[in-house]
């Protein structure tokens, strides 16, 4: 809840165990900052950490006098929105220049507004008539709070931003930070890397104008380092931006931390034109008393609970939207997509109990290879010659939805769009464009491409029955210039002539805007479509894309093993509800590790289950083999999809590794649970120890049961014996929740390539 105190003047937006305190502190007069005659006040952060039992028990807002104020001592508070101006030189929130050339900014506070839940502050900088509103939104039980700014510009004169964050936190003071944060690259997505916070500034962004597969805007801090998978405190963060984003993380020499996040200001130029009105995404933060483990639950419940939810998914129970079984068509057809053989594939898909067929790349334009056919998104007729009808009403017969594969900002030069449009990419006069992938970014910051590309995908939508959109993105956005910038006729920020350095800038977030303006505007219009963010794997995974989109393809990595790491990472922000998971082929081309088909499975079934083999290939014995598993996923669904996750590991393994792990999912009364055990390599003479089990009610029993599908010792194999049974409790039978936590499970897993499916009833 919000509660005010007024004669402390502090707010505090508490959750079930975290708290959030705001309070205000008079300038000092004279020597301060204040103008002349006035009595200004600033708005600081004077708690963020535990919940404490009375509103006594926070500190108030302290200030010193003079300019010592900013430099945030100990003992200080440190200003909860500030803008660069004054004697202040830590991370601000908001950097700009007016017209006139005052690149000062001071914001003090006005007022406050309290609806539910939600805090609105005012704040205000009297000399240039600049005017923010700080949002928090607090959300109770989950112990989160979303913030976000409005800035509106009330001044004469236009306002050129150099940098517009979200927002600032500041966890509780700490002799020490671990930043936890999820970095990596293509087919290398969301690792986890750990690193001591030093002093000075950390820096996690993306500056390739959407939010990257080299780091995902998350970050975790614990003090010392010393928080664990289910104990210790942590604060944490995810941004909803998919665009240049920045967490720039600032410890100072007197041990305060800052982390503020928002729209990257490298090459940022937004202007405030008098009058307008500008947005910042949303941040989401928490924190947690409860380890990493509690950190993603949170988050996940969040998403669960709070991002759109599709009708088009049907439920299966507890009227949840449970995403489909799907197949997707990449890895058996590459761009050789055609009428007979994506039938062939869709009955056998059908065969295996898939519930959601999708051709992906090559049914369109010239597109043959990745050369050409980009832009050109009319139904290539050499290789559907009755256009896409009858596919649709083949997979639909079969009992299966129809999705289909776009890459819509991007164009191959070797198109007839490009032909008619040379001037619709980004691209600076005089220079010509880098092609990545032999494509170019269409300029969505030009409104006829925007107006363009809504058209052309709702045209798509309209005149074929598509119930899922893979939204493809295969480059970064370079050479961000525009040709609206320069004309007299521009449409975005024309009033500002007088700051033109600002507009071409503008083309980094006028693209995201853009693409999340058509994205809303299909959902509205076809409600029953849902949206798959995919960018050359999972190059676009944020709170903003989610917004909008059902699911994320996190990774074109197709090792199983590789993909258990990124799984990893990606559960510490990301639900397993988001996160496709495919089964694809057997030996990876680049590690040429031959992995068993359950372990495979195994390991997609712990998301939202799919299936990119090329299916074609497949004898009798796999089929069976698939279609029992998949008939198993959907059983298990509404666990994976709505349960909460807890990340187990034996002692001494990391999830993840190689090792023994687990990801065990548990319903809300925590009467059911299942576990995905995973043994990728094991050592001879070696005791695979128990897995520590978590989550359960220690008061119940469960009964366990183990799948026979897997790879696993028959009972009565000596070595069975050293699977962890010396101390845990063992994979069958009755155990209580005490005892399975306390013993840990007894997995029964030996061997390379082990893995199991583990099911937890409560009697
Ligand atoms: C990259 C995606 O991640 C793949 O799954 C596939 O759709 C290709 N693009 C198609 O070009």
């Amino acid at each position: 809840m919000v509660r005010y105190d007024s004669e402390r003047r502090l707010w505090a937006l508490e959750g079930k165990k975290c708290a959030l305190v705001l309070g205000l502190a008079d300038l000092s007069e004279p020597g301060g900052e204040s103008p002349a005659g006035s009595r200004e006040s600033l708005l600081l952060t004077v708690w963020y950490g535990s919940r404490l039992p009375s509103l006594q028990d926070y500190p108030v807002a302290a200030l010193d006098p003079g300019w010592a104020s900013f430099s945030s001592p100990e003992g200080l508070s440190p200003e909860t929105y500030p803008a660069w101006g004054g004697a202040r030189y830590g991370e601000c929130a908001l950097k700009g220049e007016t017209a006139g050339g005052i690149r000062d900014l001071r914001l003090y506070y006005r007022d406050f507004r309290v609806r539910g839940e939600v805090l609105e502050i005012d704040l205000e900088d009297p000399l240039t008539g600049l005017a923010v509103t700080a949002e928090f939104e607090l959300f109770v039980e989950l112990d989160l709070i979303r913030t976000r700014s409005r800035l509106t510009n009330r001044g004469p004169q236009a306002i050129r931003l150099e940098r517009f964050f979200s927002g600032l936190l500041y966890p509780r003071r700490d002799e020490a930070y671990r930043l936890t944060s999820l970095q990596g690259h293509w087919a290398g997505e969301t690792r986890v890397r750990r690193q001591e916070l030093g002093c000075g500034l950390t820096v996690l962004e993306s500056r390739r104008g959407f939010t990257s597969q080299h780091a995902n805007p998350f970050f975790a801090l614990d003090p010392r380092g010393e928080s664990r998978e289910e104990s210790g405190e942590v604060w944490f963060g995810a941004l909803a931006w998919s665009g240049n984003w920045k967490v720039s993380l600032e410890r100072d020499a007197f041990g305060m931390v800052r982390v503020a996040a928002g729209m990257n200001d490298f090459d940022f130029g937004e202007t405030a034109v008098p009058g307008e009105c500008l947005e910042s995404p949303w941040f989401l933060f928490g924190y947690t008393d409860g380890g990493f483990g509690a950190m993603s639950r949170a988050l996940h419940a969040w998403q669960r609970e709070f991002l759109p939810r599709k009708k088009v998914y049907g439920t299966t129970g507890a009227g949840a939207p449970w995403r489909p079984v799907l197949y997707n068509s990449w890895e058996a057809t590459a761009f050789g997509v055609n009428e007979a053989d994506q039938m062939r594939l869709a009955e056998q898909a059908a065969r295996l109990g898939v519930e959601l067929f999708v051709m992906d790349d090559g049914w369109f334009g010239a597109r043959n290879s990745d050369r050409a056919g980009l832009g050109d998104w009319q139904v290539n007729s050499g290789k559907f010659p009755r256009g896409l009808g009858p596919l649709i009403a083949r997979v639909r017969e079969l009992g299966m939805r129809f999705g289909l594969w776009v890459e819509p900002e991007m164009v191959n030069p070797d198109s007839e769009l490009y032909r008619a449009h040379p001037d619709w990419v980004y691209r600076f006069p005089g220079r010509k464009p880098t092609e990545m992938r032999n494509q170019l970014v269409l300029n969505l910051a030009m409104s006829e491409v925007e107006a363009w590309l809504l058209e052309t995908m709702d045209r798509l939508l309209t005149e074929n029955d598509i119930s899922f959109v893979k939204w493809d993105l295969n480059r970064s956005i370079a050479e961000p210039g525009t040709a609206a910038d320069f004309s007299a006729g521009s449409d975005r920020g024309a009033s500002a002539d007088s700051v033109p350095s600002a507009l071409g800038r503008s083309v980094w977030t006028a693209h995201t805007r853009a693409l999340w303006r058509i994205a809303d505007t299909l959902r509205e219009r076809h409600p029953g479509v849902a949206f798959q963010s995919c960018s050359g794997g999972g190059g676009r995974v944020d709170m903003g894309i989610l917004e909008r989109f059902d699911q994320v393809w996190p990774s074109d990595n197709r090792d199983a093993l590789d993909r258990l790491g990124i799984q990893e990472g990606f559960s510490l922000a990301y639900g397993a509800h988001l996160m496709e998971a495919w089964v694809t082929g057997e030996k990876n081309w680049l590690t040429r590790r031959s992995i068993p088909l359950a372990f495979r499975f195994h390991a997609a079934m712990a998301g939202v289950l799919g299936i990119g083999e090329d299916i074609g290939k497949w004898d009798e014995g796999e089929f069976a083999e698939a279609a029992a598993l998949t008939a198993r996923y959907k059983e298990l669904r509404p666990l994976i999809q709505g349960g909460d996750l807890y990340r187990l590991s034996s002692r001494g393994d990391t999830p993840g590794g190689e090792g023994l792990s687990g990801r065990l999912y548990v319903s809300e009364d925590k009467r059911r649970a299942v576990l995905f055990a995973y043994l990728p390599r094991d050592r001879q003479a070696h005791h695979v120890s128990a897995l520590a089990l978590a989550g359960l009610d220690p008061s119940l029993t469960y009964r366990v049961t183990r799948d026979p599908q897997g790879s696993f010792p028959a009972p009565g194999n000596p070595w069975a014996d050293f699977a962890g049974s010396a101390a845990g409790c063992g994979a069958g039978g009755e155990w209580s929740g005490a005892a399975l936590m306390a013993r840990g499970l007894a997995t029964g897993l030996r061997g390379d390539w082990s893995s199991a499916v583990i099911e937890f009833t409560a009697l």
